[in-house]
C-alpha cells in the first residue's frame, strides 16, 4: 500500500490567514496538496495567500454569519479535508472570578470557536469526499483546567465530545481535533512573562512554534483509520 499523502488533495483551511491554520496551509502545500485558507477578514487572507507557496488561493468568510459561510462553500464545491482553526481572542473570553461573570457576554465566547464550527461543518459535509476528513481544534485547558477559566475548560470539552458525536453522525468522513498547549502565534510572541509562566512546567518548557502542531492536522488528515479521536500536543503539560 502507498504511503498515505495530501499530495492532489483539496484542503480548506477555515482560520488559516495566521497562527496554527496558517502553519497547517504551510505543511500540506509542501506535501503537494492543494490549500483554499479563509478567515473573516479579507486583508488578512489576501497577505497569507501572497506570503505561501504556489498551490494556495484564498477567500473571506466570516464563520459567526451562517450566510457567509454558506456561501464561502457554495463557491469552494468539492474537497477532500476540512480544518477548523479559526478563533478570536476579544474581551469574551471570559477570565476572573465567576461572581463578575457577564453571561450575556461570555456567551458570545462560543460564537467563532463552537458554534462557528458546527456551522462550517453543516455546510461543508456535503461536499467532503467519502475518504475525507474534518479536524476541530480545542486547547489544553480542557484537561488542565486553570483557576479564573472554567469557560475555556468547557469549551474545550464541547469540541471534544463534539468530535466523538459527529465522527459517528458523519462517518465515513473521520472527524477529529487537535488540543493545542500554548502556541506562540502573533498575540502570545508579544506576552514573553505570560509564556514563560504558563510553560515553565512542562517536560517541554517553551511554548509551541505554530509548525509542530501542524503535524498533528497532518496527521489526523492522513490518517485513514483515525476517527473520533482528539490529538494532544501539549509540550509533555498532561504529565505534569
Ligand atoms: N495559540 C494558542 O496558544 C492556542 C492554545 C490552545 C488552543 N488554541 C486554539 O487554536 C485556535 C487558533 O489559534 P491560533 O494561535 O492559530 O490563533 P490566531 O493566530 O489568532 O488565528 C485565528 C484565526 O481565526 C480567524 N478568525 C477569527 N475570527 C473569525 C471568524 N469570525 N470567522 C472566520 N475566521 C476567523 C483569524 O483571522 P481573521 O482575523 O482574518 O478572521 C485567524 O486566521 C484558537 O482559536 C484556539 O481555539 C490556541
Amino acid at each position: 500500500m502507498p504511503l498515505p499523502s495530501l499530495n492532489g488533495q483539496r484542503v480548506a483551511i477555515i482560520g488559516g490567514s495566521s497562527g496554527i491554520g496558517f502553519a497547517v496551509a504551510e505543511c500540506a502545500l509542501a506535501e503537494g496538496a492543494q490549500v483554499v485558507i479563509a478567515s473573516s477578514k479579507a486583508a488578512n487572507v489576501e497577505a497569507a495567500v501572497r506570503s505561501l507557496s504556489q498551490g494556495a488561493s484564498g477567500s473571506g468568510v466570516d464563520v459567526s454569519d451562517e450566510v457567509s459561510v454558506a456561501t464561502f462553500f457554495e463557491g469552494l464545491g468539492a474537497f477532500d479535508h476540512l480544518v477548523f482553526t479559526a478563533g478570536d481572542w476579544g474581551p469574551h473570553l471570559f477570565s476572573g472570578p465567576i461572581a463578575k461573570m457577564d453571561v450575556g457576554s461570555a456567551s458570545e465566547a462560543l460564537k467563532v470557536r463552537f458554534w462557528g464550527a458546527l456551522i462550517a461543518i453543516k455546510h461543508a459535509q456535503g461536499l467532503i469526499s467519502p475518504n475525507g476528513s474534518i479536524t476541530l481544534t480545542d486547547g489544553v485547558l480542557a484537561h488542565r483546567p486553570r483557576k479564573g477559566a472554567p469557560l475555556s475548560t468547557a469549551f474545550g470539552g464541547a469540541i471534544e465530545h463534539l468530535t466523538r458525536g459527529l465522527a459517528v453522525d458523519l462517518a465515513p468522513i473521520r472527524v477529529n481535533a487537535v488540543c493545542p498547549g500554548l502556541v506562540l502565534n502573533e498575540k502570545l510572541n508579544r506576552s514573553r512573562e505570560l509564556v514563560r509562566q504558563q510553560t515553565e512546567r512542562q517536560l517541554i518548557p517553551r511554548g509551541a512554534d505554530p509548525s509542530e502542531v501542524a503535524q498533528a492536522y497532518l496527521y489526523l488528515m492522513r490518517g485513514g483509520y483515525t476517527t473520533g479521536q482528539v490529538l494532544i500536543v501539549d509540550g509533555g503539560l498532561m504529565l505534569t
